[in-house]
């Protein structure tokens, strides 16, 4: 007999008396592979030891001369070693024996199923970066890739790791427009794309938005295309090549470029507080330390399970914890194309149930959207298979927490409820399932080998209550900068504190046990349905429409997304406040950024609220969105925390 939770644990339960905590069940904690509850103190003795002991895990074609060089803000770990990511996620596990273990099992949303093994994987990844040399693809050269999520996108990821090009992944629901930005301020000399992808039902015509974008690109010379269905398009001669012609064509062995540890492995772009994307360097040695490492500890990943990270490839969960990590890992990973309602509410248990996934990492808002559906659906299926839960890219609320814990992990899971970013490239807080307690609504204390702390705005440590989460040390899979804009890296998340200090741009409380409630973030950047959205972003591409004067963009609570986008717009002279324009103003945003941008409502009003200098007024606009729209609030425990650190942020900053 499994023990069952809940049981409430002595030690944290009289620190936070109102709060109820989980152990991990005895079955769990005694099973699991971290079972030493000091390895934090004794990680923190020498830093650069464990993470030295970490990146020992991984094959490395040169050992590296020195862990850790630290000139603040810049890092260099492992330094002068030379590492291949693909190397580490393919190679060495055909090699050790897990030749025929299943890497990927593979859903497409109409129900097509791929099994890939390791070997399967070794031999497609040598095959299109022989492709890509083909082409002309040279080390250090990027290449994009918008694709929908088909083995081929993490073929494509690891093909580039192979030969040292450095791959921008763009999410398929970016539009046209964001795609032709990302690939102008890469560089991006090759465009991997597909004919399209299936959501709900619906094709993704990728291609069709992939011409467009290139029409605007003079750095593309080649774009491939692969055969996800037979949908309509158009192929350019010369420029555009079929991935499964290249493959047909394509020598069997390409030999894994030795990489120096700091050459980088990707661009990822992501949101900040102006209207332009950041892209997010990550580097080789490091990274694949950082998340080879943490992929391990926090899922307790051993050679049997079955994972299934939810997340798509065109975000940094899908980079570093459905390819990087768990892959180095010699894991066997689930991937699904797909919608979690289609065609119903119960597609991901049935999944669950047919494959015997073990692990299940997915975000609040999917939990929330499932709590919605109801308990039935999942309790058609059989989810005994699943042993460990995991929770990313927003704070998860105690209600999903524990709907989560009781319907899907049938209490007898532990959850993870990760806290990391982009920029962080590795979870960084969270509890470790084997001997940590959990408490719902908190993410954890920092993991072993990192320093972390809250601050208040003047940089003191604040041991109770509300304040800034700071990293104090450098950590191996950080942000190595920002792609062609070293300055705007030094200024973001260097300048708050002292150099050496990161801002993460999240209010964070602590308790005195050391736990760490996310708050949300303080700076403009909005997060809707786990996606990360600067709400300059959503300005800048409204005051680009003829009608529009002016643009203030909010997040408001919503009980599904966390966040919903709501912008308040004046119009130019001439221009009359229609329900048409209105949506006409949606589509608009639509266009310019993608879908996942589409406002929730927009408040055509007469004028905006401004302080003395000029400033508009979010705060304000935030009380009259949710007053007005909702008359709810925040699903954050501490909506009025965050309110009030973000006000005094936004003070600061006039
Ligand atoms: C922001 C980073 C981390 C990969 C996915 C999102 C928020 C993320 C949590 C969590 C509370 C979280 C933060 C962070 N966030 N995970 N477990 N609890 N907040 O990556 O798009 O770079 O967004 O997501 O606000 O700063 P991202």
């Amino acid at each position: 007999m499994p023990d069952m939770g809940p049981r409430p644990t002595e030690e944290i339960s009289d620190l936070l008396v109102e709060d109820r905590t989980f152990a991990p069940s005895p079955a769990f904690a005694k099973a699991a592979s971290m079972r030493d509850p000091d390895i934090r103190s004794k990680a923190a003795a020498d830093m650069e030891r464990f993470w030295a002991d970490a990146a020992g895990e991984l094959d490395w074609m040169r050992p590296w001369d020195k862990v850790l060089d630290w000139n603040p803000p810049n890092a260099r770990w492992f330094v002068g070693g030379r590492i291949n990511a693909s190397y580490n996620c393919c190679d060495r596990h055909v090699e050790n024996g897990m030749r025929n273990k299943a890497a990927i099992i593979w859903e497409g949303e109409p129900g097509d199923r791929r099994v890939i093994t390791y070997w399967g994987l070794y031999r497609e990844v040598n095959k299109f970066a022989n492709a890509l040399k083909d082409l002309g693809v040279k080390k250090g050269d990027r290449v994009a890739i918008y694709l929908p999520m088909i083995p081929e996108a993490v073929v494509s990821m690891l093909a580039c790791a192979r030969i040292g090009a450095v791959h921008t992944v763009v999410f398929g629901g970016f539009s046209a427009e964001a795609l032709r930005d990302r690939i102008n301020d890469a560089g991006a000399k090759v465009l991997i794309t597909a004919d399209g992808g299936y959501r709900r039902g619906q094709i993704l015509p990728l291609k069709h938005d992939a011409d467009y974008a290139v029409r605007e690109t003079p750095c593309i010379q080649h774009v491939v295309i692969v055969q996800r269905g037979n949908f309509p398009l158009r192929v350019v001669d010369k420029r555009d090549h079929w991935y499964h012609r290249l493959i047909q064509n394509a020598a069997n062995y390409c030999p894994p470029e030795p990489c120096d540890s700091e050459d980088p492995l990707y661009i990822l772009y992501t949101s900040g507080t102006t209207g332009k994307p950041k892209g997010i360097v990550h580097t080789t040695g490091g990274y694949m330390t950082g998340v080879h490492a943490t992929t391990k500890l926090v899922f307790d990943l051993k050679p049997t399970d079955v994972y299934w990270c939810t997340a798509d490839v065109g975000w940094v969960t899908g980079h570093s914890y459905l390819v990087y990590g768990p892959l180095a890992a010699g894991a066997t990973c689930v991937m699904y194309e797909g919608a979690p309602d289609w065609p119903d509410r119960d597609r991901f248990w049935g999944m669950v149930e047919e494959y015997g996934v073990t692990i299940l990492y997915t975000a609040p808002t999917a939990i929330r959207a499932f709590m919605k559906w109801g308990a039935d659906w999942p309790k058609k299926h059989d989810l005994s298979s699943l042993r460990l839960l995991g929770s990313v890219g927003e704070p998860i609320n105690p209600e999903a927490w524990m709907w989560y814990y009781e319907h899907i992990g049938g209490q007898r899971c532990p959850i993870v409820d990760t806290w990391w970013q982009t920029e962080t490239g590795m979870i960084m807080v969270t509890t470790l399932p084997g001997t940590d307690a959990m408490k719902p609504g908190a993410a954890g204390r920092p993991l072993p080998g990192l320093s972390i702390e809250v601050l208040n705005a003047a940089g003191e440590k604040v041991t109770i209550g509300g304040g800034l989460l700071a990293i104090t040390k450098p950590w191996p899979a950080m942000l190595r900068g920002i792609w062609g804009d070293s300055e705007r890296y030094r200024t973001q998340y260097w300048s708050k504190w002292d150099i050496g200090t990161y801002f993460a741009a999240d209010g964070a409380k602590v308790a005195p046990n050391g736990y760490i409630t996310f708050l949300g973030r303080v700076d403009d950047v909005l997060n809707v349905a786990g996606h990360r959205i600067g709400t300059m972003e959503i300005e800048s591409a409204l005051v680009d429409n003829p009608a529009v004067a002016e643009a203030a963009a909010i997040g408001i609570g919503h009980a599904i997304k966390g966040q919903a986008l709501v912008v308040f717009v004046t119009l130019k002279e001439g221009y009359r406040p229609t329900a048409t324009l209105e949506s006409e103003l949606k589509d608009h945003v639509v266009r310019k950024i993608g879908a996942i941008a589409r406002p929730e409502r927009i408040i055509l009003s007469a004028d905006l609220p401004k302080t003395r200098s000029g400033k508009i007024m979010r705060r304000l606009l935030r009380d009259i969105g949710e007053g007005r729209v909702l008359g709810d609030t925040t699903t954050l425990a501490d909506a009025e925390t965050v309110n009030h650190l973000k006000q005094a942020y936004e003070e600061g900053e006039e």
